[in-house]
């Protein structure tokens, strides 16, 4: 993915977790202000309703222990029912028996009769409180009753304005809905910030992968910012460490496998250049820089064909052609051909077998693994030295162990003796010729099936390598 295409990954990861926090941040407020905006008016209007009715009650008490119902012009009632119509910023009226307006402090409705359903409801004991939400205002019925008998004398209508608690209200709102911006224009800004440094260590981590993809193989990630970015920092530093350690070995085996090439082939130069630059050169010298040249181009051969082998090794364990295989009647076989050259050093070549051993193995490369060990083991030997080849097995493995009374090997360079192209210090096997690939060659070929190599060694003393490998092929 191009970096446009990132960056706008990014830029939508950014967006959503803005939205998130938004979200997260202003549902929760607002739900929270407006159940608290409407219980403030509820409890208002229903506190203003206990008040009124609580003082009318009182003023209906003092009406019905006075003679007011029956003469209207007692001055001390009169100025108490005006003087609480104005706290209770409303009107009053007082309706007698016979549902004529007595008092109304309005002036409007004095003299006049009033029949409507809650005075009605009201003579008959039920006493009504009303809000009108849309005029905003309480009205409510309060009986006037006789203090001897009982009976309902009298009514007071009252009606208080609710407008100063409106007011109050729309001014919490306006107040709530001024804060509210202020904290979404914070929230915002908040958000931005967070869901900016949130994304920014992936970000980071992504250009450096995109600096890997042109090519920048540099520094390594270190996005230390969260338990996540560091684990992708590791991680992939540590692939990047293992992609190096191969681009550094692939580049070593090259310059190895140009360097070894060339040997012979100048070698060859010298010997051809060197017979022409003579005159009169003798039929005999003629053939013997003819056979020197000849040993050249069989080197040359044996380190292409080597080379070959390991190649195919390296490319996967699919090439493997499987078929049952008798490790006795092999090694046997390779032991005759091995023999030869041992007998030039008068090395005594013992093979000892437990049991016979049948097993499923590519029998080319088995072959291969098992001829250089035990060509090694010759080769590296001394005169009148020993080899020693065993064969045993149990129900899953079979084991070969190839000892030898040779020259050792240096404690120090053990560990290298299976890289491609490593012979130990040339003074130690210089009269030896050999590529170091034979090693190579063999481990590779054990570890295709699944086996095992170890070596132990002594300088002077001897080598032995221990191999083992199941006896069937498990894919
Ligand atoms: N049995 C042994 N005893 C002592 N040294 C050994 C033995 N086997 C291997 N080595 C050392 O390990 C080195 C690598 O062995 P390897 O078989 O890979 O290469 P080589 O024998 O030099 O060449 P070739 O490719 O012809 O086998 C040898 O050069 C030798 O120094
Ligand atoms: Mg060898």
């Amino acid at each position: 993915m191009n970096t446009q295409g990132k960056n706008k990954i990014f830029r939508s990861l950014r967006s959503r977790i803005v939205l998130l926090i938004l979200s997260v941040g202003i549902i929760p407020a607002v739900i929270i202000v407006s159940v608290l905006l409407f219980g403030y008016k509820n409890e208002s209007v229903s506190a203003r309703e206990t008040e009124v009715l609580s003082q009318a009650k009182v003023l209906a008490d003092q009406i019905s222990n006075s003679t007011y119902l029956t003469d209207t012009s007692l001055e001390t009632m009169n100025t108490e029912i005006m003087q609480m119509s104005n706290i209770f910023d409303g009107r009053i009226m007082v309706i007698d028996s016979n549902f004529r307006v007595i008092q109304d402090t309005y002036d409007i409705e004095a003299g006049k009769f009033i029949i409507s359903e809650e005075v009605i409801r009201c003579f008959k004991g039920e006493e009504i409180t009303k809000h009108d939400t849309r005029n905003n205002y309480i009205e409510m019925t309060i009986a006037i009753v006789d203090t001897i008998t009982r009976e309902n004398v009298g009514i007071l209508l009252v009606s208080s304005s609710t407008d100063s608690i409106m007011t109050a209200y729309g001014n919490m709102v306006r107040k709530a809905e001024f804060l509210g911006i202020f904290f979404l224009i914070i929230l915002i800004l908040v958000s931005i910030f967070f869901s900016k440094a949130l994304v920014a260590p992936f970000q980071r981590i992504s250009q450096t992968l995109d600096g890997y993809q042109v090519g920048f193989f540099g520094e390594e990630i270190k996005v230390l910012d969260y338990t996540e970015t560091e684990s992708i920092s590791k991680a992939f530093n540590a692939m990047m460490g293992r992609m190096k350690v191969v681009d550094d070995s692939r580049q070593e085996f090259v310059s190895n496998v140009s360097h070894e090439l060339k040997t012979p082939i100048t070698s060859m130069k010298v010997l051809a250049d060197s017979l022409l630059s003579m005159e009169d050169v003798s039929v005999e010298l003629y053939k013997e820089f003819m056979q020197d040249i000849v040993e050249e181009i069989d080197r040359e051969n044996k380190i292409i064909t080597d080379l070959l082998a390991l190649v195919r090794m390296d490319k996967s364990a699919a090439t493997l052609n499987i078929s049952t295989v008798n490790i006795n009647q092999l090694l046997e076989l390779i032991l005759k051909r091995v023999r030869p050259i041992a007998d030039k050093k008068k090395i005594e070549l013992v093979f000892e077998s437990y049991r016979p051993v049948s097993v499923e193995v590519d029998e080319i490369k088995m072959m291969q693994a098992l001829m250089n060990l035990i060509e090694n083991a010759v080769k590296y030997n001394v005169e009148n030295g020993w080899v020693n080849v065993t064969l045993n097995s149990d129900h899953k493995y079979f084991y070969i162990e190839i000892a030898d009374s040779g020259i050792g090997i240096p404690a120090d360079q053990v560990e290298h003796i299976f890289e491609r192209f490593y012979r130990v210090d040339k003074s130690h096997s210089s009269k030896i010729t050999g590529n170091g690939l034979g090693l190579a060659i063999a481990r590779n070929a054990i570890l295709m099936h699944r086996g095992a190599i170890k070596v132990r060694s002594k300088e002077g003393q001897g080598t032995t390598f221990n191999v083992r490998i199941p006896l069937n092929y498990v894919v």
